[in-house]
């Protein structure tokens, strides 16, 4: 990993931006990774303008690496503003340009927050708009790591016993 990427993704996430959940979230997307178990969950929220349907917020949690919440948190800032389709159209990289070129480990990092945005932009949002606080829809990833529940992404969680005695 170079050196560069490693500062970028440090001063990233020494303060990320729109970190946490969205109480009025018109639309929210989740993904886990099978590779690697992190989990993103980002909320949007929408806004019109001129006419557009405009992205006014977005917001994340992130069970994951370094590399996937300063991904998440660049990429709330950068599709502030933008239509969904224009969203859509961003790959991870765009979302993550600003770390630079990425470790080709670190590649799928911004790849699940592609998918979460896309899952958030592909969710149903006229009827009726999930909401952060909706049953059936947990309200943050926390709730989503119940030992008994399989996450809306299909990611099963195994939980490791705290006591190794057998
Ligand atoms: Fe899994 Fe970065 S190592 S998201």
């Amino acid at each position: 990993m170079s050196h560069d990427f490693h500062e970028r993704v440090e001063n990233s996430i020494k303060n990320p931006k729109n970190m946490g959940e969205m109480a009025d979230a018109d639309a929210i997307g989740t993904v886990g990774s099978p590779g690697c178990g992190d989990m993103v969950r980002m909320w949007l929220k929408y806004k019109s303008e001129n006419g557009k349907r405009i992205i006014d917020k977005a917001t994340f949690q992130s069970f994951g690496c370094e590399t996937a919440i300063a991904a998440a948190s660049l990429a709330t800032e950068l599709i502030r503003g933008k239509t969904p389709e224009e969203a859509a159209q961003m790959s991870g990289t765009d979302l993550a340009a600003d770390l630079g070129p990425l470790p080709p480990t670190k590649i799928h990092c911004t790849q699940l927050v592609e998918d979460a945005l896309r899952s958030a932009l592909s969710g149903p949002q006229a009827d009726p708009p999930p909401k952060a606080s909706e049953a059936g829809s947990p309200a943050s990833l926390m709730d989503s790591l119940n030992p008994e529940s399989h996450d809306a992404s299909g990611v099963k969680l195994v939980f490791l016993d705290d006591d190794p005695t057998p």
